[in-house]
């Protein structure tokens, strides 16, 4: 009986585990968009994903992305926006890498929404 019970626990917190991997990767439920500042968001994206090809010195494609006054450039052309969704028209970004995450897409989205303050 103990046993059955054992398992019959273990099996809930299995199914418990698949089920949230599932709903996480259909709902970005737990991606935090509330406040997205340039400092404190934004730039270590772009600098994780980006800046290996887009630093100030890299300048891939004639892109800089280091600092806000260089991105404020793309986001006001709309180039960023366009790369990172891999819209036609755009170059795919990051090149010959997968896509970002839909939250990191979700949260630059919403930063450019709110007038890609300087924040
Ligand atoms: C491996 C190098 C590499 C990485 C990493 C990379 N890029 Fe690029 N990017 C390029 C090159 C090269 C070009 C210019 C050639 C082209 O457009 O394909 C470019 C072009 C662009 C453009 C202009 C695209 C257009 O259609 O006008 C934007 C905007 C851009 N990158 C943004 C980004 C962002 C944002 C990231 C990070 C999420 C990123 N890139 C990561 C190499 C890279």
């Amino acid at each position: 009986m103990k046993r059955i019970a054992l398992l019959i626990i273990l099996g809930g917190l299995f199914a418990a585990g698949c089920y949230y991997d599932v709903e996480e990767e259909l709902y970005p439920s737990n991606c935090d968009t509330d406040i997205v500042t340039y400092s404190g968001v934004i730039a270590p994206i772009i600098s994780t994903n980006c800046l290996v090809c887009h630093s100030t010195a890299a300048n891939l494609g004639g892109v800089r992305l280091e600092g806000y006054n260089a991105i404020k450039i793309w986001v006001d052309n709309g180039r960023i926006a366009g790369a990172i969704n891999h819209q036609s028209g755009f170059s795919p970004m990051p090149q010959n890498a997968p896509k970002l995450s839909s939250c990191n897409i979700s949260k630059i989205e919403k930063w450019i929404s709110d007038g890609a303050p300087n924040n």
